[in-house]
């Protein structure tokens, strides 16, 4: 009886988790889906711990306290981080998932006294479960310290393609090893999870910092795999664990798929290229730039037909959706047809530039995706890019040296006239000169995006 409702509830708690990720889907229900997945956990935290099966636990202490502390740090931590600064906080999450499945596995090792061994099919779940949850836990620490900028790029270790593949074979080669013994080998385990934690910092280290939306979505589905190894070792498996984390591993490595496709670039290139920051591209189109005032801005900006903005981490920076958002009020007020195009790796995490339009309540009907917005440019008066600068770099299409060459871009050349707004002529996340500001029809409008848009209403209300 008591099983079948834990079953039941395990169940309830699976839905939970489905339905969530349905509704995530779409950035209209993404916010109900986040309560549906957080009801479903909460079911199965509660659950696991309290279930009084077989197997129960008597150390109620030694659980209870760490969820209160831990609950009190992830909600302190979710609700003061920034909007900006969210990629490092997943990643460090992910990072502490995969430490989970690590010491799960470690535990279960650890059941097995002297003079005996799981079976063979058992230390390879667990095996696996340990070096794939030790990679991505400190892979993940260093995304982040990349991400927060605490770890540069300029930091190299000699060889790492040679040490990363020597480290995969060795680690393999080590689980072979371990399977073989009569007796479980402890020293072995150990040895085991230290390569495996050396591993996942030599696999994140060589890579550069623009890769890190694939790498974190990359590691979040080993996070997934190894839960769900991890859910598979013990003697009463968890589907639950299994369930979760398969769903994270599969979601994961969707993203990680359309991740690479919004840049063209395969997950081995990401993995060996070293994109970003290596600031080789030289720009054929250096010169002097133009620079455009407010009111000449408003001037232009009022007496065009068709008017796209193209949103980028600047505009994240200054938190000038709303202001933004007046900006479209006040020209659609004057008859003229404004929208957004989102480029899918705009800002710093995976959808960005939705959740910031969204907080400023910017109609989905107005955002155009990539490549609608690239057949839309051709009759657009004017394109103001607020804080964008790599998903508008021409490079990517016309300079084979360029590290971007080949990621899709957002094509606003093909309209009539650009106004650019940034503070300085300093490059994007990749570290590479854009030559889009020194084209003939761009305007640079220097200054934080905030108060450049603010004059720019201003402008707008009296011209
Ligand atoms: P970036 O290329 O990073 O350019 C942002 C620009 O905003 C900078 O050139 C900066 O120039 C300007 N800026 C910063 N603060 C500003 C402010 N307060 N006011 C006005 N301008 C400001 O941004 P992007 O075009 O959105 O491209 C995103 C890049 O990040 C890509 O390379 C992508 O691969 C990478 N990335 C993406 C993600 C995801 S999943 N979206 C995650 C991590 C990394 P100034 O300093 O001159 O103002």
């Amino acid at each position: 009886m008591v099983k079948t409702v834990t079953d039941i509830l395990y169940l309830i708690s699976i839905v939970g988790f489905l339905w969530g990720l349905k509704k995530l889907s779409s950035p209209i229900s993404a916010t109900r889906g986040n309560q549906y997945a957080m009801a479903g956990m909460g079911i199965g935290v509660l659950v696991a711990t309290f279930a009084p099966l077989e197997n129960s636990f008597n150390n109620y202490l030694w659980i209870i306290i760490p969820m209160i502390l831990g609950s009190i740090i992830g909600y302190y931590s979710a609700i003061k981080v920034k909007m900006t600064a969210m990629p490092e906080m997943v990643s460090l999450f992910n990072g502490l998932g995969g430490a989970c499945s690590m010491f799960i596995a470690l535990v279960e090792f650890l059941k097995y006294p002297d003079n005996t061994s799981p079976a063979t099919t058992q230390i390879l779940t667990t095996s696996f479960a340990s070096i794939i949850g030790s990679v991505s836990f400190t892979g993940s620490i260093i995304a982040w310290g990349k991400l927060n900028g605490s770890l540069r790029d300029s930091f190299k270790l000699p060889a790492p393609i040679f040490v990363n593949l020597a480290l995969l074979i060795g680690l393999l080669g080590l689980t072979a090893y371990l399977m073989l013994q009569p007796t479980l080998n402890y020293t072995l385990v150990f040895l085991q999870v230290g390569l495996s934690l050396i591993y996942g910092i030599t696999f994140v280290t060589p890579i550069g910092g623009g890769d890190m939306p694939v790498v974190i979505s990359l590691l979040n589905s080993l996070t997934g795999v190894a839960a769900a190894l991890a859910g598979l070792i013990s003697k009463e498996i968890s589907y639950i664990m299994v369930v979760g984390g398969i769903l994270v591993g599969a979601s994961g490595t969707i993203l990680t798929i359309l991740m690479c496709k919004a840049m063209n670039r395969s997950l081995l290139n990401v993995i060996i290229g070293g994109f970003g920051g290596n600031g080789n591209s030289i720009s054929s189109r250096q010169g002097s730039v133009r620079e455009t005032t407010p009111s000449d801005a408003a001037i232009m900006l009022k007496y065009a037909k068709k008017v796209i903005i193209v949103p980028g981490y600047g505009l994240a920076v200054a938190q000038a959706q709303h202001i933004c958002h007046e900006i479209e009020e006040a020209l659609t007020a004057e008859g003229v047809v404004v929208k957004y195009a989102i480029h899918p790796v705009a800002g710093r995490m995976p959808g960005h530039m939705n959740v910031l339009l969204a907080e400023a309540d910017v109609s989905y009907d107005n955002l155009l995706e990539l490549e609608d917005a690239n057949k839309e440019f051709p009759t657009t008066d004017v394109v103001v890019v607020v804080g964008a600068n790599d998903v508008v770099n021409p490079a990517a299409k016309e300079d084979k040296n360029s590290p971007i060459y080949g990621m899709p871009i957002l094509d606003v050349e093909l309209a009539q006239n650009i106004i650019v707004l940034k503070r300085s002529m300093s490059t994007g996340y990749a570290g590479i000169e854009n030559p889009l500001f020194y084209g003939e029809k761009t305007k640079m409008l220097f200054g934080d995006a905030k108060s450049s848009l603010s004059k720019l209403l201003e402008e707008i209300a009296n011209a």
